[in-house]
């Protein structure tokens, strides 16, 4: 059963914002961070003067074309490599300058789980996650170690495979060996290189549901690599390096997707971007499993639906049969319903369900008042294209 969360569809959680409030400091703060390899005429620079503040319990993910930077990035944040232009703050320890013995007492509070496994060949798959453990608590009697390591193998579901060496074990499996030896010492900070792309769909999401119970139970931040649109779900943000520059987080990201959505819908058609932009901030976040009611015929709701992943059905049944419903349509990612909550107090004339889990956005009339309420041209520019139809 997917988790009903509920937040700000363009906006970062809104507990991480009162944390910034409380004082509390960021698990990531980068400032002007730039970095180059090679020397002399072959130096080339490959990070440019990038700017990111990372808070603890966010998941991250990080996208950009080959070569844009990612890894790099990912290991000037773990203190694989030196710092060597701007500020870098990473778990409240400044790695700007850090000597190697730090930074390899920095790396123990780490979870890496990087592209190229580094298995040891030698050892099983348990033997390679104790030693991760063993590694930052020397302290832990060697039973709890074997429970701890025993505990995370079984929950990335490598059950029967904890006493086989990684040459015995599929591409798959040896990643999910990683995650578990990443995470097994409950890291503040987990970095991972793509790590679900030798993953099935049903093993990625045991990865990123594990990822998501770190972040929210221990105050972890995660920051993933990935291609994977499967998993784009779980990222509190998501950001985007090009050329070796973030250029774009969630917020820009999902408010230009809210945007385009908005616009095929007709009460929206005549209103410009920039005020559809505003309505976008207006929009919360709610995840519904499959066969969930979302809408039921009749009922007073007040939320326009857009559908941001999955699928649902639409269906209405006559005033003297009310026991059976016939599908008018199907609806999918893109699409919206119930548009006509923001303006008419009509019960609603159909029932909406959810075929498979769904990431839904709504508005509500008091959300889309607010919106309504920032600007005077939009109120115009709403009420003239509804009532321009009628
Ligand atoms: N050790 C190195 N020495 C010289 N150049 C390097 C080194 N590592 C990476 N580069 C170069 O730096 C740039 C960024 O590489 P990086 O590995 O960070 O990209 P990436 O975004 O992770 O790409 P991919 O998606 O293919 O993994 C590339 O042009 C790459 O060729
Ligand atoms: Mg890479």
């Amino acid at each position: 059963m997917i988790p009903r969360t509920m937040e700000r569809a363009t906006q970062f959680d809104p507990s991480t914002r009162s944390k910034i409030s409380q004082g509390q400091s960021p698990s990531i703060l980068a400032q002007g961070l730039s970095h180059y390899f090679g020397v002399g005429e072959l130096k080339k620079q490959v990070l440019f003067d990038n700017n990111l503040t990372v808070w603890p319990g966010e998941i991250i993910i990080m996208t950009g074309p080959s070569g844009s930077g990612k890894t790099t990035l990912l290991t000037l944040l773990g203190a694989l490599r030196s710092v060597q232009e701007g500020s870098l703050e990473v778990l409240g320890e400044s790695l700007v300058g850090a000597k190697p013995r730090a930074m390899e007492q920095f790396r123990r509070k780490v979870g890496f789980i990087f592209q190229a496994h580094n298995l040891f060949e030698s050892l099983t798959a348990i033997q390679n996650v104790r030693m991760a453990l063993e590694l930052c608590y020397p302290d832990l009697s060697a039973q709890e170690q074997q429970d701890r390591a025993e505990r995370i193998l079984v929950s990335v579901g490598l059950d029967n495979r904890m006493h086989h060496r990684p040459k015995q074990l599929s591409g798959g499996q040896k990643q999910r060996v990683a995650i578990a030896r990443g995470l097994v010492h409950e890291p503040k900070l987990v970095l991972a290189d793509e790590p679900t792309a030798a993953l099935d769909e049903h093993s990625g999401r045991t990865v990123v549901e594990l990822f998501q119970k770190l972040a929210r139970e221990l105050q972890t931040t995660i920051v993933i690599v990935t291609h994977d649109n499967r998993i784009l779900d779980v990222a509190d943000r998501i950001l985007t390096l090009v050329d070796g520059s973030i250029r774009s987080d969630a917020l820009v990201k999902e408010a230009a997707i809210i945007t385009q959505m908005l616009a095929k819908c007709p009460v929206f058609e005549r209103v410009t971007p920039r005020t559809l932009t505003r309505v976008a901030d207006e929009f919360t976040i709610e995840h519904v499993a499959a066969g969930q009611q979302i809408i039921r015929q009749g009922d007073q709701g007040d939320r326009f639906y857009l559908i941001r992943q999955g699928r649902v059905s639409v269906r209405r049944s006559q005033p003297e049969q009310e026991t059976t419903q016939q599908e008018i349509v199907q609806l999918s990612q893109g699409d919206f319903f119930g548009e006509m909550a923001l303006l008419s107090g009509q019960p609603r004339n159909a029932s909406v369900w959810a075929l498979e889990p769904c990431l839904l956005y709504w508005l509500n009339q008091e959300r889309f008042q607010t919106a309504l309420a920032d600007t005077v041209s939009m109120e115009a520019e709403v009420r003239e294209a509804y009532f321009d139809r009628q």
